[in-house]
């Protein structure tokens, strides 16, 4: 039997879009064991809705691998502990691809390696950004070049992170459908100095830096004003530090000093809960390790 543990991430990072993801310690284990048949069963995180039906991005992920490795698919039991929350920005559709690649290519014997996991995962999901760190762990950059995905991956310190996620319909499909199919000029510069800022405000535990460039003008307003209540709980989060939708949201992510999480998980919840909707608050950290065996 094989048992693995893979990361939420955190994708974006503000201006850094599709090209920068987090992953953070919040974690998924699963795990596979040789079977007559394909099986799954979660507990945990998403439990209902991720138990209807046989087919889900996990077992799709599995079965691919053994595809690409031109190997039988003899079956398996697979048995999942979810804690990364689905629906949220968090990075739960990379988790279970990840976990699917990465499993069937342990109960193989490694016929791929990283890089060809990475591009397979990537491929399924339509970019990097949470594939890469839930791979790798840590920051992540990952750029799609013609054949492969460039990535480098980065430490970071212990940053204090809070993640609000409200209780709202909002599909990726939706999020990116809202988005323009150009940007201008401005707004690319815009985003291109930030972006660099927040890679190095988080290798260097910047906080003060990382609150004034964690910003961005091409998905983030266009994503904001559709989620209820998103404006203002972003703006509440800046004021305890940095802060952007996580991922395509809906969830808000923000960088804060230690002493004042809690304070700040409860003010940006409480933003939701005047507008009659319910959420989950976490206090988290960044996680160095990327998906691997138990
Ligand atoms: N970079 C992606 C987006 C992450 O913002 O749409 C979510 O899948």
């Amino acid at each position: 039997m094989i048992k693995i543990r893979v990361p939420a991430t955190s994708a974006n990072l503000g201006p850094g879009f599709d090209c920068l993801g987090l992953a953070l310690n919040i974690w998924n284990e699963v795990s596979f064991e040789p079977a007559e048949k394909l099986s799954y069963h979660v507990t945990g995180e998403g439990a209902e809705k991720l138990n209807k039906g046989t087919k889900n991005l996990l077992t799709k992920a599995f079965t691919l691998l053994h595809e690409v490795c031109g190997r039988e698919m003899r079956g398996a039991s697979i048995q999942a502990k979810n804690e990364i929350l689905i629906s949220s920005g968090l990075g739960s559709s990379a988790a279970a691809i990840v976990s699917g690649l990465f499993g069937a290519n342990e109960m193989l014997g490694k016929p791929l390696n990283e890089v060809e996991l990475l591009k397979l995962a990537t491929e399924m999901e339509g970019h990097p950004d949470n594939v890469a760190p839930a791979l790798l762990g840590g920051l992540v950059i990952s750029v799609v070049s013609d054949d492969e995905i460039i990535t480098r991956r980065y430490e970071i310190p212990e940053f204090t992170i809070v993640i609000v996620k409200p209780d709202v319909e909002w599909l990726t499909k939706t999020a990116r459908a809202v988005l323009p199919k150009s940007v201008s000029r401005a707004d690319s510069i815009y985003n291109i100095g930030r972006t660099t800022l927040v890679v190095d405000a988080l290798r260097n535990g910047d906080l003060d830096l990382l609150q004034k460039v964690m910003d961005d003008r091409i998905h983030q307003p266009y994503r904001l004003k559709h989620i209820s209540g998103g404006m203002t709980a972003y703006k509440i989060a800046k004021q305890f530090g940095a802060a952007a939708l996580s991922g395509a949201g809906p969830s808000i992510i923000a960088f804060v000093p230690p002493e004042n999480a809690e304070q700040a998980k409860a003010e940006i919840q409480s933003v939701f809960e005047k507008l009659g909707i319910e959420s989950r608050g976490i206090i988290t950290k960044p996680g160095s390790a990327g998906v691997h065996c138990l």
